[in-house]
C-alpha cells in the first residue's frame, strides 16, 4: 500500500474486533513513530502501551467515558517528554556529525537556542511537544492502516487523571490516546471542507483558482 492509499483509506475507528495485537506489530508502529521528523531532532515522543483491562477501564473513565476506548485491545498513550528539549545541543552535534547540518551551526544556532531555553515557558515547550509528537502519532496511524489495523486519535480526556493512571512524571505531557485494534467497522469517508476553503494564493484569504 502506498502512502496516498493509506491516507485515503484511514478513518477514525471506534469499533474493534477482540483480536489481540502481536507485539511485533506494535513495535513496527512505534518504529514508524521513531522515524518521524522533529525540531532540532529532539525526538520528544514517548509511548506507553496499555493492554491491561483495568488500566484501559480507568483511561476510558478519564476520557469522559468514551466507550470504545476500553474495547480496543491496545491503547497507546502518546507522550511528549519536555526535558528532551534541553538536550538540543547533543542532538545538534549528532546532526553535524551525520552531515545533515554544517559545522557552523554549532556556533550560530546553539547559543541562540541556549538563550531561548533560559527563558522558555512550559506552555511553549508543550506547544513544541504537541507539534512534534503529532507527526509521530500520524506516522503510527498511517502505518496501522497498512497493517490492517485501526486507530482513533483521542484528545478529549482529563490530562492530570491520565498522567496519574499511567504514573507519568511532571515533565511529560500526554498528547493523545490512541486506541488500536483490528477494525470492526468500515466507515464511509467523513465530511471535509472543500479545497477552495483552505488553499490561498500568495496572501491569506486570496482564492486559489
Ligand atoms: C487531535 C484530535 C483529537 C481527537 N479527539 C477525539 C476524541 O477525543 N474522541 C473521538 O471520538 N474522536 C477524536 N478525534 C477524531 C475526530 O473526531 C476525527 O478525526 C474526525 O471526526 C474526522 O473523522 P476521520 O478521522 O474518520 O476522518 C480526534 C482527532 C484528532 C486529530
Amino acid at each position: 500500500m502506498d502512502v496516498s492509499e493509506a491516507i485515503k483509506r484511514r478513518r477514525s475507528i471506534r469499533k474493534f474486533k477482540p483480536d489481540l495485537i502481536p507485539d511485533e506489530k506494535i513495535k513496527e508502529l512505534i518504529e514508524s513513530a521513531r522515524l518521524a521528523p522533529s525540531g532540532t531532532n529532539t525526538q520528544p515522543w514517548r509511548f506507553v502501551i496499555v493492554k491491561d483491562d483495568r488500566t484501559k477501564k480507568e483511561l476510558q473513565k478519564a476520557a469522559y467515558n468514551q466507550r470504545y476506548i476500553r474495547r480496543a485491545p491496545v491503547i497507546i498513550a502518546c507522550c511528549a517528554d519536555l526535558s528532551a528539549f534541553k538536550e538540543f545541543s547533543v542532538r545538534v552535534d549528532e546532526l553535524i556529525e551525520s552531515g545533515a547540518l554544517p559545522v557552523q551551526t554549532k556556533e550560530k544556532f546553539v547559543p541562540y537556542l541556549e538563550k531561548g531555553m533560559r527563558t522558555v515557558k512550559k506552555e511553549d515547550l508543550v506547544t513544541a511537544g504537541a507539534t512534534n509528537v503529532a507527526i509521530a502519532v500520524e506516522h503510527i496511524v498511517l502505518r496501522a492502516v497498512e497493517l490492517g489495523l485501526g486507530t482513533c486519535w483521542v484528545r478529549w480526556y482529563d490530562d492530570s487523571r491520565v498522567k496519574e493512571i499511567l504514573e507519568i512524571p511532571e515533565f511529560v505531557e500526554v498528547m493523545a490516546l490512541l486506541p488500536l485494534g483490528v477494525p470492526d467497522e468500515d466507515p464511509h469517508p467523513r465530511p471535509r471542507l472543500h479545497i477552495d476553503k483552505l488553499m490561498y494564493l500568495e496572501k491569506y484569504g486570496v482564492g486559489y483558482i
